[in-house]
């Protein structure tokens, strides 16, 4: 299946490892130049250059702090200096840390607030005239979490926060249709990256177990029916999917790549 992503430019957030690098990855396969960011230069850059390697396309890495509305704003403005249009917005970011309600104080509820939801508007406030002109879409990368809130894990700010990201993104997916641009969600549920092993340790340091207990329950006690954490490659291949030309009429959905995990009938 042609997806008709070759030579469309697309913007990936938090790329340089994790989803965000996976899906940048899959883009550049399809044929894409990708614009890519993190906060470390010399990851950033590393992993720009690995995909560029890999699959021939186009890379153009840059720094920056999606928590800061001046890179959410150069992150954008770099990369159309470069490539000069802007078909697809990949929005993603850092995970807020794990805390319970009492052990987090404000500081960490608006650092939270900042780099999950402001990220998402400040990053679709600055693509959104140059979508526009492309008739592109955005793809926001959130967590099942949406869905089904993690008690277990410790994670009172994704689970609140990113609710309020997806009911701006429903919002757009309505308001914007009638410009062409559709608007989309893919969560994902247990994606083996690094992000999970941080998650893991928590637990296991809260319930006296290791990472790997903790990763061995999610796969061999039914929580996850497939049995199995995801590969980031799994998870890259439904956002660019959903991110391609054959998506054309679908959007306002949410797509959760979870292994089954989520209990919710949709
Ligand atoms: N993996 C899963 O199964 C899963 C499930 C639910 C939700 N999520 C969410 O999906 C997102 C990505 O997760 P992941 O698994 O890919 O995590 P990861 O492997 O830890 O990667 C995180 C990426 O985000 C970048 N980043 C972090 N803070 C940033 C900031 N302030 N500005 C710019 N870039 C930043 C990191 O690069 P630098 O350190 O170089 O900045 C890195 O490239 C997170 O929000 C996570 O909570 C993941």
């Amino acid at each position: 299946m042609d997806l008709g992503l070759n030579d469309k430019v697309v913007f990936v957030a938090a790329a340089s490892k994790g989803l965000g690098r996976a899906i940048a990855e899959e883009f550049g396969r399809e044929g894409a130049k990708v614009v890519m960011c993190s906060r470390d230069e010399a990851a950033i850059s590393k992993a720009a250059r690995e995909i560029a390697e890999a699959t021939k396309a186009e890379t153009l890495p840059i720094v920056a702090d999606l928590s800061k509305k001046e890179d959410c704003e150069r992150f954008i403005t770099t990369g159309l200096e470069k490539f000069g249009r802007l078909d697809v917005l990949v929005v993603n970011a850092g995970g807020p840390p794990p805390g319970r309600f009492e052990e987090l104080d404000e500081a960490a509820w608006d650092k939270a607030y900042q780099l999950t939801l402001m990220s998402a508007v400040r990053l679709t406030k600055q693509a959104l005239p140059e979508l526009r002109k492309t008739k592109g879409n955005v793809v926001f990368s959130t967590s099942t979490s949406v869905r089904q809130p993690t008690q277990y894990l410790n994670l009172i700010l994704s689970n609140a926060i990113r609710a309020a990201v997806h009911g701006m993104l429903k919002t757009l997916s309505k308001d914007l249709a009638k410009d062409g641009i559709r608007v989309n969600a893919v969560q994902p549920g247990r994606i083996a990256t690094d992000r999970l092993i941080q998650l893991d340790t928590d637990t296991a340091k809260r319930t006296g177990r290791t990472a790997e207990e903790v990763r061995r329950e999610y796969e061999t006690s039914g929580m996850i029916p497939l049995g199995r954490y995801g590969d980031p490659k799994e998870y890259a291949a439904a956002v660019v999917f959903i991110a391609s030309q054959r998506a054309s009429y679908i959007t306002g959905v949410s797509l959760q790549v979870d292994g089954g995990m989520l209990q919710a009938m949709f």
